[in-house]
């Protein structure tokens, strides 16, 4: 006997009658069970959650999946409507790959930071694609995707903006499965060291693992140049984490500890691992280099979990060709060091107002 789920999304998993996995649409197919283990290459008992394996190729299925199935839900929307969004990248290739699925429209409004790859990828599901290049003066280039998002929604107010720097589906996805499966996978990890882009990936695992009182420490890790964590706004390259306008969603109070990390230690751990045969995207080599820096005091056989948002093959192009790093970054290393903050409230309840 087959069983086959129609059109449900994510974590449900049809089987074959000789266990096979059975998925009808991409985005059914969340491998959450996969953990990939670093200690021979690291030196350290580290076990890498891999987010980049599945159809969309990042973390960022989950996210898209939650908030186009609540919109659905909620009715907000309808069967042939349009959606808009401001993506780094990674979360437009997923909505573009589920609106395509689904038969909406979809607008991506990104900036000069989105990889090739991924304007293409957007482009071949049919979206149409929006590249802001000049920054807001304040807000950088966060701010001028966000300000065409809004001028597109006065003027066209059908048009539904998914908002995740705002949405709460955007952590709820997170609440819902990675959380869960660290805390099954791992129930004696010491730390979980997590990136910080919207925080949705951060707030959900991190409310999760605080509310079933896991013991783990959460560690944040963002980019220098990012204000979400109250620092000061300077310049980024790479796509993924940080930002240039503190999002909505993020909830220090389950925040045990934040790194923060250059860019230049980014390219060099991510070029690092690519030299023992891991090609990591960009997000993945900032937290294994902020990870590095934090365990580096602690005992050596700490268990430790960090995830691992994509994968490097839409990077080639940028932390992996020399002349695009030659031509952003000092190759003294003079862009700053990687540094440890407090995050703004201690995590008390560690229940993040849930
Ligand atoms: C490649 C990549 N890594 C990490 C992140 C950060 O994830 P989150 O938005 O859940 O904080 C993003 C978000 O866009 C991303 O595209």
């Amino acid at each position: 006997m087959t069983e086959i789920f129609h059109g449900a999304p994510g974590r449900r998993t049809a089987r074959t009658s000789t266990g096979f996995r059975l998925i009808t649409s991409p985005s059914e197919y969340i491998p959450d069970d996969v953990y990939l283990d670093l200690s021979q290459v690291l030196g350290r008992r580290v076990h890498m959650k891999c987010e980049g394996l599945n159809f969309a190729g990042s973390v960022k299925i989950k996210a898209a999946t939650e908030m186009v199935d609540a919109a659905e839900r909620s009715g907000l929307l309808r069967p042939g409507g349009r959606m808009v969004e401001s993506s780094s990248g990674s979360l437009g290739v997923a909505l573009a790959m589920i609106a395509a699925g689904r038969g909406y429209a979809f607008t991506c409004v990104t900036d000069t930071r989105c990889n090739e790859r991924n304007l293409r990828l957007m482009r071949v599901y049919g979206a149409d694609v929006v590249v802001i290049e000049a920054p807001d003066p304040v807000e950088g280039l966060l701010g001028a995707r966000l300000r065409h998002v809004a001028d597109l929604c006065a003027r066209e107010p059908d048009v539904l903006w998914l908002n995740q720097y705002a949405n709460d589906s955007n952590w709820l996805a997170h609440y819902k499965t990675t959380g869960p499966s660290i805390a099954t996978a791992y129930p004696d990890a010491e730390m979980v060291f997590i990136g910080a882009g919207t925080t949705g990936t951060l707030t959900g695992c991190a409310r999760y693992l605080k509310q079933v009182g896991h013991p783990a420490k959460i560690v944040a890790v963002d980019s220098l140049g990012s204000v979400t964590f109250g620092g000061p706004s300077g310049p980024r390259h790479i796509p993924g984490l940080g930002t240039g306008r503190r999002p909505e969603i993020v909830d220090e109070s389950v925040i045990d500890d934040i790194v923060m990390v250059p860019e230049l230690e980014t390219i060099r751990m991510c070029r690092t691992m690519a030299g023992r045969g891991y090609l990591f995207g960009g997000s993945t080599g900032t937290v294994l280099a902020g990870m590095m820096h934090r365990i580096s005091a602690e005992r050596a056989d700490m268990p430790v979990v960090a995830i691992s948002p994509d994968f490097g093959e839409r990077y080639l192009d940028s932390i992996y060709d020399d002349d695009w790093v030659r031509d952003r970054f000092d190759p003294g290393g003079g862009a700053g060091r990687i540094t440890r903050r407090r995050p703004a409230a201690p995590a008390a309840d560690g229940l993040g107002g849930i």
